[in-house]
């Protein structure tokens, strides 16, 4: 099983659409997928309640209601026969919070939006993860997306400056698309858009897919990145 998280403590920057869709990415192909909402706002809870169920399947842990009667390790158990589980965060996740979240993945993806107001916060938060990172002994990957990209202005060039001083890898960046809300309210993920707009953006996920299979056992990689089997696949790499 691998567990990918998708964590920043900064509020809409894109954490629950990013979850949704790489959970249609796996379970799109074939992988047996759980989706696992820490957010007590539930967002990702509720797409995927208006997920048809003729979409692939995928299963539902709520990561912030406590079960009557049942272990808090029990309850985010995903079961045995789960593949890849992906977390969603909630905003302003700092201090003991960001420690408990951070040892629960293997992969962490941190969905960044170019925006020079938001540069100071991005630095606390991203030295708070690189400190943790540093720390103690083991193989955890953290990357970085650039979401909601305009054009590559000013502040992207800041957002790739400050990631070389923390060291993290800059995986993807996915434009500012109005595909992303489409699919949100469609309980859908950006893979299964089949408008011809959308083949663009699919595309951006690419370096995102290839970047967490280099983290993954090599027994938990299914998908072909270059003969794609499904047609919901991108046809081409970026
Ligand atoms: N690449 C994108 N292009 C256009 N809109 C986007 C993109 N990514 C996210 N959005 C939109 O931005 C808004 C916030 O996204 P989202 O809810 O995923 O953020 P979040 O980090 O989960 O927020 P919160 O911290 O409140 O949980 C949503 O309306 C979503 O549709
Ligand atoms: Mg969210």
């Amino acid at each position: 099983m691998h567990n990918i998280m998708v964590l920043n403590s900064k509020g809409g920057c894109g954490k629950t659409t990013i979850a949704t869709s790489l959970a249609c990415f796996f379970a799109s192909n074939g992988y047996r997928t759980a989706l696992m909402d820490f957010d007590p706002q539930q967002s990702s809870n509720r797409w995927l309640k208006i997920r048809s169920p003729e979409q692939p399947r995928i299963k539902v842990i709520d990561g912030v209601r406590s079960m009557a009667g049942v272990t808090r390790s029990w309850q985010l158990y995903s079961g045995n026969e789960t593949e890849i589980v992906v977390m969603d965060t909630p905003a302003g996740v700092t201090g003991g919070k960001l420690v408990d979240l951070f040892h629960k993945a293997d992969s962490i993806l941190v969905p960044v939006m170019p925006s020079i107001i938001d540069l100071q916060a991005m630095e606390v938060f991203l030295g708070e993860l690189g400190r943790l990172f540093k720390q103690g002994r083991h193989s955890k990957h953290i990357g970085v997306i650039v979401n909601r990209v305009r054009m590559r202005g000013k502040s992207y060039q800041a957002i790739e400056e400050l990631m070389g001083k923390a060291g993290l890898p800059l995986v993807s960046v996915l434009r500012d698309s109005q595909n992303y809300s489409l699919a949100m309210e469609s309980g859908l993920g950006i893979s299964e858009l089949t408008s011809g707009s959308s083949v663009k953006d699919k595309k951006h996920w690419v370096p995102i897919l290839e970047w967490l299979f280099q983290n993954m056992p090599v027994k938990q990689q299914k998908l072909d990145l270059v003969q794609p089997s499904s047609g919901r696949w991108p046809s081409a790499v970026a």
